[in-house]
């Protein structure tokens, strides 16, 4: 089954189905921590789903500040969309691609970034190296990309291997794959933390250049700077 097409017939229902409240919301909370986004910040949401983190970057950036939304998914898309308009936020491009085959041509707006930002989806993807050297070669020197991703949780909460196998199962993700391994290795100033016994794993990194990003805080469970 192609990956994205498991988000055709859930999309309606992925923001009830997808234990936000309960599992997911907190990487996407530590994410946006880590990200210390300003008013005016250009953003990139690879991979945006339903738009689930629009509010919380909304809140930083402001109307001055702008989202450029890819997913695969024409069907997530108009999720994300309806979110959109029912916000009434003017700032938001939603472009439907193939993060793995993007051209920053199709992303509008010269395609550079302030921030780029994958939250629970590149592991999705087999080719997710060549997606996540797109974030970064999209994002001006100086800007910061973050990803968010799952593993098998670690230490007590491996009690919980067998569930969070299942959501991985259920999403289409290779659980397996840590896509933020290659934040730890290819930028700068790495911030990382975790949640839900290591499940839930956050990187956030600064591309190389002048204006490196200055971040102090984290959350979750196990943090390292
Ligand atoms: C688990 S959802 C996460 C959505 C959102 N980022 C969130 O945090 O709720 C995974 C998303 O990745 C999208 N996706 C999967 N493969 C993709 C690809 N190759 N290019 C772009 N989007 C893709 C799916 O359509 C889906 O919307």
């Amino acid at each position: 089954m192609r990956r994205t097409a498991r988000y055709r017939s859930s999309a309606r229902f992925y923001d009830l189905i997808s234990a936000e409240w309960p599992v997911y919301r907190a990487g996407r909370v530590a994410a946006i921590d880590l990200l210390m986004l300003k008013p005016g910040e250009k953003v990139l949401d690879l991979g945006c789903g339903t738009g689930l983190t629009f509010s919380y970057i909304q809140r930083r950036i402001g109307p001055t500040g702008s989202i450029t939304a890819v997913d695969a998914s024409s069907h997530m898309l108009d999720q994300a969309r309806k979110r959109t308009r029912s916000a009434g936020w003017n700032n938001v491009h939603l472009v439907e691609a193939d993060a793995a085959e993007l051209n920053p041509a199709d992303l509008g707006g010269g395609g550079t970034f302030d921030v780029s930002l994958s939250t629970y989806v590149l592991s999705l993807i087999p080719n997710w190296p060549r997606a996540l050297a797109t974030m970064i070669d999209v994002t001006r020197p100086g800007g910061r990309v973050a990803v968010v991703d799952m593993q098998k949780p670690v230490g007590s909460a491996a009690v919980w291997t067998p569930l969070a196998q299942l959501a991985c199962l259920l999403g289409g993700s290779d659980i397996n794959a840590h896509p933020w391994t290659l934040i730890d290795s290819s930028l700068t100033d790495v911030r990382a933390t975790s949640a839900r016994g290591g499940h839930i794993q956050v990187r956030v990194g600064s591309v190389a250049g002048t204006s490196r990003c200055s971040t102090d805080g984290s959350t979750g469970d196990s943090p390292r700077h």
